[in-house]
């Protein structure tokens, strides 16, 4: 088989291998990045589905080609959300439903990177964005991460034709970006004439501290992504862009088409019709504690029985940083790890550069309380025998 050039450039990474050991059903997991299944609101949808199915008008529209943007209402309901959450007032007629906020990077890579464009990444970040841009062959260019968002001192020289960044509760370390920050990044942006895409996936899972303001509101040329996998269930695969303006919606649009015409219809008026008669943001809140609590307890933890770790505390999300000290491999951890049947990602494939290869992400919504216990437990004998194997 001869693949395309882009195509050939990508391969499937190491870590992808050895963490396909972690789905064994043995392993305690801190590895994936997926929302706790027992939070879905499964019945609530089963409601909502047999509402939709039991009217003939709604049953049609739902089981119908739709609208390449979109179910209109639950455009609707989205915008209805910004203006309760953050005052901002969003066009329903500029957002575009998208088959989760995945997606939305590939429309938007597809629409503006041209090969050896300059796409600014935040450094480290979310692995499948780096995935989705490279097939679309631009140069990468990083910006470290701060505890409160990029450096700013390193910003300032660069500039590309875009600027991808994920503000809240990063994946994978956890960040969110304070305000100044936001405001000097859009401000920057404006000047320089680069594109920021905001994927805001986790902004609403919030344990602590003030919502921040959106990118977007510092500039309108922002694109704002937003996403229901993780506040709803990622099996919807619904996520929206939030175009700045008409010209760039009707790229989006025609890149949409092209890609799969639009996304489930019966998905979208499920979801509409649980905003609609179910209590949207009493959900987001039990969810949010909930994660808190799980939060809490790997970091209690953590610093109770592995000093090496050291980790932050990130007021959101779904997922902890750590670092080993200077000198330790997170790799050859996590090779010991999967032996003693627990698994977590190793920091190497959240780089592109300046690697920092004793980092560790480590999820905590997709596990029960006594997991997490017992999970610490077995990383802690992988951290020993990783310092017995290497006289540490
Ligand atoms: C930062 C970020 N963006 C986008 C996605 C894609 O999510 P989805 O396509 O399910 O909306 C994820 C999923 O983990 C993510 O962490």
């Amino acid at each position: 088989m001869k693949f395309a050039k882009r195509a050939d450039k990508i391969d499937s990474s190491f870590v992808r291998e050895i963490l396909k050991l972690a789905s064994n059903s043995d392993i305690i997991s801190f590895a994936g990045g997926l929302p706790n299944p027992n939070l879905f609101p499964s019945q609530a949808f089963r409601k909502a589905s047999e509402d939709i199915l039991s009217n003939p008008k709604m049953a049609q529209i739902a089981l119908q080609y739709g609208e390449s943007a979109g179910f209109y209402a639950l455009r609707e309901e989205i915008a209805k959300t910004y203006k309760q959450k953050d005052n901002l007032d969003i066009d329903p007629d500029l957002i575009i439903i998208t088959t989760g906020s995945q997606q939305a990077l590939d429309l938007i890579a597809k629409i503006f990177i041209n090969k050896n464009d300059t796409v600014l990444l935040e450094s480290p970040t979310y692995l499948a964005a780096i995935q989705t841009f490279q097939f679309y062959e631009p140069k990468f260019d990083t910006i470290s991460l701060t505890e409160t968002g990029p450096n700013i001192n390193e910003l300032e020289p660069k500039s590309g034709k875009l600027f991808y960044t994920i503000p809240n509760f990063q994946n994978p370390s956890g960040v969110t970006w304070n305000t100044n920050t936001r405001k000097f990044v859009a401000d920057w942006a404006y000047k320089k004439n680069v594109i920021i895409i905001e994927d805001d996936p986790y902004g609403e899972i919030r344990f602590s501290g003030k919502r921040q303001p959106t990118l977007k509101s510092f500039n309108d040329d922002v694109i704002l992504l937003g996403s229901f996998s993780k506040i709803l269930a990622p099996g919807l695969r619904l996520g929206w862009i939030i175009a700045p303006n008409k010209d760039w919606f009707d790229k989006l649009i025609l890149a949409k088409q092209a890609s799969d015409l639009h996304s489930s219809q019966f998905t979208q008026l499920i979801t509409w019709k649980f905003y609609k008669d179910f209590d949207s943001q009493k959900h987001i809140k039990e969810l949010s504690n909930f994660y808190s609590k799980q939060k809490e307890l790997l970091i209690k933890e953590i610093e109770a029985h592995i000093p090496e770790i050291s980790l932050n505390n990130p007021e959101g999300g779904m997922f902890l940083w750590g670092e080993l000290p200077i000198g330790y491999d997170s790799v050859e951890l996590l090779k010991i790890a999967i032996e003693q049947r627990v698994a977590f990602v190793p920091g190497i494939p959240f780089y592109i550069n300046d690697i920092k290869d004793n980092t560790m992400r480590l999820n905590f919504s997709n596990s029960s309380l006594q997991d997490i216990k017992d999970g610490v437990k077995r990383l802690k004998r992988s951290v020993d025998i990783y310092k017995g194997q290497n006289s540490l």
